[in-house]
């Protein structure tokens, strides 16, 4: 029986991420994982009615009635503190923590960014504008990348990565779409997954899957 590893899932908005996590975990594809808390940034995200909807206790920490961003990143990791949580998953989170943040949970900070970094990353570059630069530049195919959180946006080790077609007649939204049911729900469940089973090794920026 695996140990039981506690996670809290970070939210924003429409939290089809989250919902992807709860979906493996009814499977039984979470390896062991819980999913025991969810923060939401904004009061009105749909990501709490699915958390409700799932039975997992919610909080509201919103990020406007925090001056800065290290008042708002201690008030996240209140919430986290009252609980022992083993990872914390950034689902469509679209805020940059403090680096506080990161060494209160070395190595447990999982997050899923629409791109293929370092491509269409970092600081601004989050939900509809990553798809729009997208189409802006031309390319032909993007993606998904699942990461470690560091203290540089976007810039921690790269657990995993799957790429999707550009389509010509993509519009933003119908890009997100994409990325989001060819890649994001896809990835995301199966990286948190592989750390609940102790599966990742860290070498530097590198991250490989063993074998359980
Ligand atoms: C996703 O593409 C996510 O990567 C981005 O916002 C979109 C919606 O995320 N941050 P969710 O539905 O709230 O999980």
């Amino acid at each position: 029986m695996l140990e039981e590893k506690n996670i809290a899932v970070l939210v924003s908005g429409g939290g089809s991420n989250l919902q992807a996590l709860i979906d493996a975990e009814t499977a039984g594809r979470l390896g062991g994982g819980r999913l025991s808390l969810v923060i939401s940034s904004h009061p009105n995200a749909y990501a709490l009615t699915r958390a409700a909807q799932a039975g997992i206790p919610a909080r509201v920490v919103a990020r406007e009635a925090y001056e800065t961003r290290a008042a708002f990143t201690q008030a996240v990791l209140e919430e986290l503190r009252a609980r022992d949580v083993h990872l914390i998953v950034l689902a469509g989170f679209l805020y940059v923590l403090s680096p506080a943040f990161c060494l209160a949970y070395p190595g447990r900070v999982i997050n899923v960014h629409p791109a293929l970094i370092p491509a269409f990353c970092g600081d601004g570059c989050y939900g509809l504008r990553v798809h729009r630069a997208v189409l802006a530049y031309g390319v032909k195919v993007t993606g998904a990348t699942v990461h470690f959180v560091s203290e540089e946006t976007d810039g921690g080790p790269i657990i995993l990565q799957k790429a999707v077609a550009v389509e010509p007649d993509d519009t933003p939204e119908s890009l997100q779409r994409r990325v989001m049911e060819q890649a994001e729900w896809i990835l995301l469940p199966e990286a948190v997954r592989l750390f609940c089973e102790g599966r990742l090794r860290v070498d530097g920026r590198t991250v490989t899957a063993v074998d359980a």
